[in-house]
């Protein structure tokens, strides 16, 4: 396994559509052990392959506290989605910022796994953010098209509550993905 770069935002890769996967091979399940640890060692709670330069329909999830529960989709598509949450969102392409987005509250998906089995995830909350984030970055889109407002310095706590003030939200840590 190695660490990748993680693109970041201003690079072209990141606004264009990735390719499906065609098939298994080892260059594939490289790819993959190689964004889990780079989504780890960055902290983060997922990656999309263009995030590492790859323009392929692969995205790794991991939301539990301790790094335990890796969840890799291939080529996935959202097939439902229902009810509306709002709160900040983050990308490991736009390290430390976030912003203020609006997504489903329940997302459900389907997609490979690693072995190339066809599976269906769903999620509420923070897993149905995440399953959007990262399905939009293989479409070329980033959370900074549709979040309310200004991107703002999650370091900052001043700059944090005044966009959580704006938004009329409670605070919350923010993740990035
Ligand atoms: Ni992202």
């Amino acid at each position: 396994m190695a660490l990748r770069t993680i693109r970041e935002f201003g690079d072209d890769i990141l606004n264009k559509r990735a390719k499906e996967v065609k098939g298994n091979s080892e260059r594939i399940q490289t790819l993959i052990d190689d964004m889990l640890e780079t989504m780890y060692q960055a902290d983060g709670v997922g990656l999309a392959a263009p995030q590492v330069g790859i323009l392929k329909r692969v995205v790794v999830i991991d939301i539990s506290e301790d790094q335990s529960h890796p969840m890799v989709l291939i080529n996935p598509v959202v097939v439902e989605t229902s009810g509306e949450q709002c709160g900040s969102e983050g990308c490991l392409s736009y390290p430390g910022m976030s912003g203020i987005v609006t997504r489903p509250n329940y997302v459900r998906v389907k997609a490979l796994d690693r072995d190339f089995n066809e599976i269906e995830v769903e999620g509420t909350e923070l897993l149905a953010r995440a399953l959007m984030h990262e399905t939009d970055h293989l479409d070329g889109h980033l959370y900074t098209e549709i979040m309310i407002g200004d991107a703002f310095d999650a370091s900052d706590a001043e700059a944090t509550k005044a966009a959580y003030e704006a938004a009329g939200l409670e605070y919350e840590e923010p993740k990035e993905a």
